[in-house]
């Protein structure tokens, strides 16, 4: 096989670095393609998606990069974990075949059109404590779909709200990609897995299993048949306080994210969101 200009042939899997590369190594797959976006420091969480696709596509496409225009001024941008040898060895044993590792050049030019968010889902809750963070997804994920033309994209629930506007962005903008969304991966004590969990120190770690434990209890409370997000919230509430350091929100919303009174089965996730000491999580759970 003769490989695009900068691209490298790891074993089975093909790294490319550009739009252009990609481009060439994309005309070479036929049948459906499968795509999971990620910002790389790849996890167990990260590798379920990445296997859902490969079951259900002929040929699968990652794409690692960490995307500026999601991240405020002052977040962990320049600190958030890389480890592009390692989740390309992760990507390789998983079978996918393209990983897209653009440069940040190859991506944004200067004076870039931006899409926005819509004005009230994309405004509450994570975009009301990340000013912007959702129009950089946005703009980021909209881009991967043009440039990878995918047939399934594979999304994690755990950002719930991101799905959500992520669906919305392809039904707006008629884009032609099945949206895949993907069950949370927990570790054995619940905590949901996220790239950001190797920030925690021991003691943090305890802490931030409060987070789960309030979800359990409160989809306990609706297997006991109390409907009232008051008293749901009330309970969360008493299970995180004390072992977090500042929380910035306990929600919970039907599936369209409005802000609901009672919780209605099939149809309401309840979210949370905290800081333990820098390291800010997020967590939710579908009823
Ligand atoms: O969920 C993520 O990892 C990111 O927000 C995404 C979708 C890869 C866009 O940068």
């Amino acid at each position: 096989m003769i490989l695009p200009k900068n691209s490298q042939k790891v074993e089975a899997v093909i790294v490319v670095n550009d739009y252009k590369s990609f481009k060439e190594a994309r005309e070479k797959l036929s049948g459906s393609v499968g795509f999971v976006p990620t910002m790389g420091a790849l996890h167990e969480g990260h590798i379920g998606l990445i296997k859902r696709a490969v079951d259900e596509n002929e040929t699968v496409v990652v794409s690692i990069f960490v995307n500026p225009t999601q991240f405020l001024e002052g977040e962990d941008l320049d600190k958030y974990p890389k480890k592009d040898l390692a989740d390309i060895e992760i990507c390789k044993r998983a079978g996918v075949d393209i990983v897209f590792m653009p440069t940040i050049d190859s991506i944004y030019s200067k004076d870039e059109l931006k899409i926005e968010a819509p004005k009230i889902r994309g405004f509450i809750l994570e975009g009301a404590k990340r000013s912007g963070h959702f129009d950089g997804v946005l703009q980021i994920v909209m881009k991967l779909f043009n440039i990878v033309s995918p047939t399934n994209s594979y999304f994690g629930k755990k950002d719930a709200q991101q799905l959500a506007l992520i669906t919305q962005m392809k039904n707006d903008y008629f884009l032609d990609t099945n949206i895949v969304p993907c069950e949370i991966v927990r570790d054995s004590s619940g905590l949901a897995l996220s790239s950001r969990n190797v920030y925690l120190d021991t003691q943090e770690y305890k802490r931030a299993l409060s987070l789960s434990r309030a979800l359990k209890e409160a989809s306990l409370m609706i297997g006991n048949k109390e409907f009232s997000v008051d008293k749901i919230e009330d309970t969360m509430y008493e299970i995180v306080e004390p072992n977090i350091d500042k929380l910035d929100y306990i929600a919970v919303v039907d599936r369209e994210f409005n802000m609901v009174d009672e919780v209605e089965i099939n149809n309401t996730i309840i979210l949370v969101a905290a800081f333990i000491g820098t390291t800010r999580l997020i967590d939710n759970i579908w009823i």
